[in-house]
């Protein structure tokens, strides 16, 4: 399969793995509150759990070493970070099953019902109308008991999509201080032209329209947030 674009940037890894390590996208945050809301939904109850737009699950094969997973299946479109992931995950315990591919193939391509939906920072790739199949499918694919964890950027409401690319980058180059100014540009250069996130509004409407209800939301930044989602 061909990688597009929107996805070479992540080619660099190490980068992005600069980011995640530094924290500026809040995973260690978000990964307490993945636990939280784990531990409240499941307990000690095994689950199966669909991890779409994986990346290398660097941040949340650790998280899962404490749950009882019955079956890990992932999915990217970046083989080199599924490779990194085949090894991050090998200490899970349980089948891990990791498949190049897009995350609303992968999701049609499910024939039976999934514990947990999770996916993090992968949404926002994705155009409207591709936001809006992503629902419907995980609606469909979600066991009935079932939870999906979304990690993502939102955009402000009213906030342009222009607006919030300016404010985004000027943010991450002043907060980002660990990385270089070639790294900072290639960061840039890659939201400006494949991120597309929505406003909150947007993203509940799509989550109502396909059956799915948010029981809570985590926060720890403005634009970084965790929404919690069962079947409505
Ligand atoms: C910012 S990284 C997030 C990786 C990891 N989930 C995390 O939170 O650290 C975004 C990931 O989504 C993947 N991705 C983007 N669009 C995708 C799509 N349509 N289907 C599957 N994966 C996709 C990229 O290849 C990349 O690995």
């Amino acid at each position: 399969m061909n990688e597009p674009s929107a996805i070479r940037f992540f080619h660099v890894w190490d980068t992005y793995a600069r980011v995640v390590g530094g924290n500026y996208m809040f995973h260690q945050e978000l990964g307490v509150a993945i636990r939280t809301a784990l531990n409240d939904h499941f307990r000690k109850r095994p689950f199966s759990l669909l991890d779409l737009g994986c990346g290398d699950a660097a941040t949340l094969a650790p998280v899962l070493q404490d749950f009882s997973v019955k079956h890990y299946r992932g999915a990217d479109l970046s083989e080199a970070a599924l490779a990194v992931a085949r090894h991050n995950l090998s200490e899970l315990g349980c089948p891990a099953e990791l498949h190049h591919t897009d995350m609303c193939d992968e999701l049609a391509a499910l024939t039976t019902p999934v514990d947990v939906i999770y996916s993090s920072y992968a949404l926002h790739h994705l155009p409207l109308l591709g936001k809006a199949a992503f629902f419907r499918a995980a609606a469909q694919k979600l066991a009935p008991d079932g939870v999906m964890l979304l990690i993502d950027v939102v955009r402000e409401e009213d906030q342009p999509l222009d607006v919030y690319h300016n404010a985004y980058t000027g943010w991450l180059r002043a907060s980002m201080t660990a990385l270089a100014a070639s790294e900072h540009d290639a960061i840039c250069e890659h939201i400006v032209h494949n991120d597309f996130p929505e406003p909150w509004s947007v993203l509940e409407a799509l989550a109502t329209a396909a059956g799915l209800r948010m029981v809570s939301v985590t926060t720890p930044q403005t634009w970084h947030r965790l929404m919690v989602f069962v079947r409505a």
